[in-house]
């Protein structure tokens, strides 16, 4: 029923109807997006497959994460069959979906569960959080969409829905408290799950950052930034320095029968045991004349222009350097040549992938055919 109350200066206005889960699950019912992890029909959701859309999905757009979550359910199909690849396949299978530890922490996650609760997920938010690569929202997300529990995952498409909906002033990231809050207070104890999902797809196809689509949102009546005009504006944030740009050397040996040098990074920091060219480190106070020293003896050819790749906490551009060596020609100590056919099956980065192209895009020029002949 609506209620009615007294502006400042008395006059009787109709009080806006509150937000509540009946109309967005309402909404959800007719408009949710179909994605291969939800259940249909009223079918029983496969905690697995929940589960493991909800790791890709961290950090990374529903349209990227379908054909790495289509190859990794046919590849493995459920929990057993993941914790028993081995954890190259896996990485391999990741490579290109970026932030590499939650490949690591995919494989951790399904041994544990494999042993130590006989390959089923527990339902409980607490437990799942005890597992590899399970932070506060996975556990929500999974105890809520697959068990039916009554959880709230708050992402920024949650927080950014919720700003507006209460128009609320406090700012990033000290708001988090407060937006997680009144997510969780709308909360129903019935299909929380569909909830949760209602409130991602409302964040991402009507509730967008920028030109958000008003006029079509079930909650259009109760949304107080909307009532003001001022959605677009929230958010609140507090204004964060962008990361410095880091700039390095990647260099990359062809070998006349098309094999490549590659190395495995290091176990621990940024795209830890993942495959790489090698290469210089890769700071803010990047020198040419001094990052070349280690490969030294090699007739390098600069590559045109950079490779260019964004990090979550910094930009980085790399000089590529290239050079083509004789068939019998070994691999330095701890590096290996891998055939170019085969370089699916390493854990190459995104980055790593692009500095390679750049450069055999630049080994098949004419200047440089021209002058590998002379
Ligand atoms: N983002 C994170 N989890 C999701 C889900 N289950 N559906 C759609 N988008 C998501």
């Amino acid at each position: 029923m609506r209620e009615t109350s007294r502006t400042r200066s008395g006059e009787r206005v109709k009080a806006k109807a509150a937000p509540d889960a009946a109309t967005l699950l309402a909404w959800y019912d007719v408009s949710a997006r179909v994605l291969p992890w939800r259940a249909r029909g009223g079918a029983k959701p496969d905690p697995y497959r929940v589960w493991l859309s909800e790791i890709m999905l961290q950090q990374t757009r529903v349209e990227t994460v379908l054909p790495y979550y289509a190859k990794f359910l046919s590849r493995w199909p459920d929990v057993t069959a993941l914790a028993n690849a081995r954890q190259e396949e896996v990485l391999s299978a990741w490579a290109g979906l970026g932030y590499y530890a939650r490949a690591r922490n995919l494989h951790a996650c399904a041994k544990a569960v494999v042993a130590e609760f006989a390959g089923i997920f527990p339902e409980d938010e607490i437990e799942l959080r005890r597992l590899p690569g399970i932070g506060a929202y996975t556990s929500a997300a999974v105890s809520a969409i697959a068990f039916g529990r009554k959880a709230t995952p708050v992402d920024g498409n949650i927080e950014r829905v919720m700003s507006r909906l209460f128009a609320v002033e406090e700012k990033l990231p000290a708001a988090k408290k407060t937006l997680a809050r009144l997510a969780a207070e709308l909360t129903p104890a019935l299909r929380a799950g569909d909830f949760a999902q209602a409130l991602m797809d409302l964040g991402a196809t009507i509730c967008t950052p920028k030109k958000p689509a008003c006029a079509i949102c079930p909650w259009l009546e109760p949304c107080v930034a909307r009532g003001r005009g001022d959605q677009e504006t929230f958010p609140r944030k507090v204004e964060k320095a962008e990361g410095k740009l880091r700039k390095g050397a990647a260099f990359v040996v062809l070998r006349e029968d098309d094999h490549i040098l590659l190395r495995t990074r290091g176990e621990k920091g940024l795209l830890a045991s993942m495959t790489e060219v090698p290469g210089s480190e890769w700071n803010a106070e990047y020198k040419e004349s001094t990052a070349s020293a280690p490969m030294r003896g090699l007739k390098w050819r600069k590559v045109s222009g950079v490779v260019r790749h964004v990090f979550t906490h910094f930009p980085l551009e790399l000089t590529v350097y290239f050079v083509r060596v004789p068939k019998k020609a070994g691999a330095p100590k701890a590096m290996r040549f891998v055939p170019l056919d085969e370089l699916d099956r390493e854990a190459l980065p995104s980055v790593m992938r692009k500095v390679i192209a750049h450069a055999l895009e630049f080994s098949s020029e004419p200047e440089f055919t021209r002058s590998k002949q002379e």
